[in-house]
C-alpha cells in the first residue's frame, strides 16, 4: 500500500509558526511519527511533499495517481485552490483533507470554506499532529478492506 502524504504551503515552518496555534511538532516530527505508524500498520510506503507552490501540489497529485491514497493538508490554498480541487476530482484514489487546526471554529471566516472537501473522502481537522495519524488510519482501513474484498 502507498500513500502520499502531501503538505502545502508554510507548512515547512511548523514547529517555529505560531506554535500556540499550530503546534511545537515540526513538519519532520509528524513524518517520523507517520513513519513510525506506517510501519506498525505493517509497512505502508510513504511519500512526503511539500511545496509553497500551489503548481507543485498539482504535480505530484498527478504524479501519485496510481498510489492507493492521498493525505492532505493544503494549508491556505484549501481555501483558494480551484486548481487542487480540479486535481483531487481528477484522479480515482481517495483522499482525505487534514488540518492541524479546527477550521471551522478559527475566528477568521474564510478558514470555514474549503475548495478541497467536496472532492476528498472527509476532513480530519482539530487535532494536531493526530489529524495526520487519523487519516492514515482511516486511509489504510479502506484500502486495506478493498483489498480484501478484490
Ligand atoms: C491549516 C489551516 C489553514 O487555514 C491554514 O491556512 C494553514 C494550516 C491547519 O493545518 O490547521 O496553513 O491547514
Amino acid at each position: 500500500m502507498r500513500i502520499l502524504i502531501l503538505n502545502g504551503p508554510n507548512l515547512n515552518l511548523l514547529g517555529h509558526r505560531e506554535p500556540d496555534v499550530y503546534g511545537y511538532e515540526t513538519l519532520a516530527d509528524i513524518e517520523t511519527l507517520l513513519r513510525q505508524r506506517a510501519e506498525d500498520l505493517g509497512g505502508i510506503e510513504l511519500d512526503f511533499v511539500q511545496s509553497n507552490h500551489e503548481g507543485e501540489l498539482i504535480d505530484a497529485i498527478h504524479a501519485h495517481r496510481d498510489w492507493d491514497g492521498i493525505v492532505i493538508n493544503g494549508a491556505a490554498f484549501t481555501h483558494s485552490s480551484t486548481a487542487i480541487a480540479d486535481a483531487l476530482s481528477s484522479i480515482t484514489i481517495p483522499a482525505i483533507e487534514v488540518h492541524l487546526t479546527n477550521v471551522h471554529a478559527r475566528p477568521e471566516t474564510w478558514r470555514h470554506h474549503s475548495f478541497l472537501s467536496p472532492v476528498t473522502w472527509g476532513q480530519v481537522s482539530g487535532f494536531g499532529y493526530r489529524s495526520y495519524l487519523a487519516a492514515l488510519d482511516l486511509l489504510y482501513s479502506r484500502v486495506a478492506e478493498e483489498e480484501q474484498n478484490a
